[in-house]
């Protein structure tokens, strides 16, 4: 055993010191700018994300965050910086030659819950976390712009570095900034997120078309008539109802919708009544919607409020429905998805990168699309707990393979063409 041992690890490492060759040969070979990669400030990186980490701020409320980002921003070398909200950031990057602006996005508002992870690093704010990786993706963006901002001479256009608030809070941070006009100019958008138990550093191209889902959700309260709960033909029962009215909404994925179109329709909270021999005069309910094409979208909207005001007069009650669309589905372009691919690819070598499944939460990147072709990739973070989730925690070892992720998009998407 004991003369094996060193045998094995000698060929173990000769393999790994091949792989690794092999990859850096590659690298060199499709990504003529690597040399950047030496630029990147690894360290600040991890500081900046551990900073935000600790001093979390709830969606519109980014102030310290905010102020944050802008100090770093300004701190870089050829980088303007505009406030286009008031918890918002955006860094500019002209490069040395004229040609197609490109924006990065990056958002930067935590999750009202109490951390769990038991960490050093965790957060000081009671009640407030970043359980779902902001704190990562702005200082990804941040080492991502420290890294271009030396390079104007090597960038052909303009780049939008976006510190976006409020993601988690529809209605949402990005809406304010399209409606600011300060990315009127921007020809593409590209965004990413961190995703739990996937490899830590692997980079997951989402589908093109629907990356993610769009949310929609609704308020009702059913008003019938209490009676005694021995005399159910003096009152109308809301309860019965809310019953119907459950069951009946189950139909519009089983029935109405195509078949194989991922569609949700989830009824969250039902609740009536106090007392076991009373009959409730009212009954409340909320739900939650999820769907990927607008069509869909429209169609489980009408035949919700079908159900609704149908059954309810069925029943002889009367009802107050508040339905509140939120964020559209990401809808991936399919040529930028293939470029984000293929550049993911040339600086970190394709065993790095991986399909991912489409996104069941739902985004404000979304949002972007109104103005300029989308491109949202996710970045995996190792094992661990889900997004939102008390417990959540990122691999920063993955937080470098971001950065080179984001620099070769970003060159790719100005350079080659
Ligand atoms: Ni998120």
């Amino acid at each position: 055993m004991k003369k094996i041992l060193p045998l094995l690890l000698a060929v173990l490492l000769s393999g790994a010191l091949s792989a690794q060759t092999k990859q850096s040969k590659k690298t060199s070979k499709n990504s003529p700018n690597a040399a950047w990669v030496k630029n990147i400030p690894a360290e600040d990186v991890i500081k900046w994300r551990q900073h935000i980490h600790q001093n979390p701020e709830l969606s519109f409320q980014e102030e310290q965050t905010s102020k944050y980002v802008e100090e770093v921003l300004k701190s870089l070398p050829n980088i303007e910086v505009i406030r286009p909200a008031k918890t918002s950031v955006i860094g500019v990057l002209k490069g040395g030659k004229a040609g197609k602006t490109v924006a990065f996005r990056a958002d930067m508002d935590a999750l009202p819950m109490q951390e769990e992870t038991g960490l050093p690093i965790s957060s000081k704010v009671n009640n407030v976390m970043h359980s779902c990786g902001h704190d990562a993706h702005t200082a990804m963006l941040l080492g991502t712009a420290a890294t271009l901002s030396k390079m104007k001479d090597q960038i052909n256009g303009t780049v939008y570095f976006i510190f976006q608030h409020a993601e988690e809070t529809p209605p949402g941070g990005a809406i304010d900034i399209i409606k600011s006009g300060a990315l009127k100019d921007v020809d593409a958008f590209f965004g990413m997120h961190v995703l739990p138990n996937f490899p830590a550093g692997h980079v997951g191209i989402l589908p093109e078309g629907a990356a993610s889902t769009a949310q929609d959700m609704f308020n009702l309260v059913i008003i019938g008539k209490g009676s005694h709960g021995s005399m159910p033909h003096l009152g109308i029962d809301p309860i019965v109802v809310g019953a119907a009215i459950v069951s009946a909404l189950q139909s519009i994925v089983s029935r109405n919708v195509e078949p194989g179109e991922m569609t949700v329709v989830t009824i969250g909270r039902f609740q009536s009544g106090d007392a076991f021999n009373v009959i409730a005069d009212r009954a409340e309910l909320a739900a939650s919607i999820r769907t990927t094409s607008e069509e869909t979208r429209k169609l489980v909207e009408a035949r919700t409020k079908e159900i609704i005001d149908n059954i309810t007069k069925a029943y002889g009650a009367t009802y107050k429905l508040d339905y509140i669309p939120t964020y559209p589905a990401i809808q991936n372009d399919a040529a930028l998805n293939a470029q984000a691919q293929k550049s993911a690819a040339a600086i970190l070598g394709k065993e790095q990168v991986f399909d991912a499944p489409m996104m069941t939460a739902s985004e404000d990147f979304a949002y972007y699309k109104e103005i300029a072709p989308v491109s949202f990739v996710t970045l995996g973070i190792g094992e661990g707990a889900a997004n939102h989730n008390p417990k959540f925690t990122v691999d920063e070892s993955a937080l470098q393979n971001g950065v080179k992720t984001q620099v070769q998009i970003i060159l790719d998407y100005l350079n080659k063409r």
